[in-house]
């Protein structure tokens, strides 16, 4: 049987996830996060005590990481580093940080695309992260590419850590979503850019509610 896959790309807080989630309850389809494997390497660097900004650091760990992607009875992607459930640990503001800094990593990128891909190989997926529509899935049925303003963006990340108990503050939060977004976009090894056959969906100033509605019509008409 050959799979569908729908692929949403696009800058920190731009609501991909939340969005993507909606998207694959409503169409039935598994929703992969892909930032989250970068994060629990992240984590596992932050652990070993390996600079997640030095290359060769990094990639003498790949050798030994164990990163595992399980699905819960209630449909929600956990992430295994080892035997240790670590989903809740990866979204620290630390981690975000050390993820965003292994990912720029041309090792680190190869050694994990293929769990992603093969993601997309055994479900119907919509896979959300940055490098998605331009280089894990070039043949994703739909490519969206999600953006907002970064001070739209910083709001919605902070409420989304006031809410896991994380003591932050706006400024601290957009600084952090600009120096993200200068790492993301101007590193060499697949940077965030929206795919030329990208559908661009700007939420600034709107609920992802109102987003929502017509992002599935459209790709409920593209998937025909
Ligand atoms: O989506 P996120 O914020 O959880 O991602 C964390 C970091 O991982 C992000 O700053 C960049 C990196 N990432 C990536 O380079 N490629 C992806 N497909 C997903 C995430």
């Amino acid at each position: 049987m050959q799979y569908k896959s729908i692929a949403v790309d696009g800058p920190s807080g731009a609501g991909k996830s939340t969005m993507a989630k909606r998207l694959a309850a409503a169409l039935g389809y598994l929703y992969v996060d892909t930032g989250a494997i970068y994060r629990t390497l992240g984590l596992y660097a932050l652990r070993s005590g390996a600079a997640p900004t030095d290359p060769s650091a990094v990639t003498a760990l790949l050798p030994q990481v164990s990163i595992r992607m399980d699905y819960a009875d209630d449909g929600l992607q956990h992430m295994y580093l080892g035997d240790e459930d670590v989903t809740e640990a990866i979204r620290k503001p630390e981690v975000s940080v050390a993820a965003s800094q292994v990912s720029a990593i041309p090792a680190v990128r190869d050694f994990l695309l293929d769990m992603q891909r093969d993601m997309a190989r055994r479900n119907n997926v919509i896979m959300d992260g940055r490098d998605i529509g331009t280089v894990v899935l070039p043949n994703a049925d739909v490519k969206i590419f999600l953006t907002a303003t970064p001070e739209d963006r910083a709001r919605r990340r902070l409420a989304e850590l006031l809410e896991r108990g994380n003591e932050v503050d706006f400024d601290t939060v957009l600084a952090d979503i600009i120096a993200r977004d200068e790492r993301d976009t101007k590193r060499s090894a697949a940077p965030l850019r929206q795919a030329e056959d990208a559908l661009l969906v700007d939420t600034t100033g709107n609920s992802l509610e109102e987003s929502f509605d017509a992002l599935l019509r459209t790709i409920r008409e593209r998937l025909e």
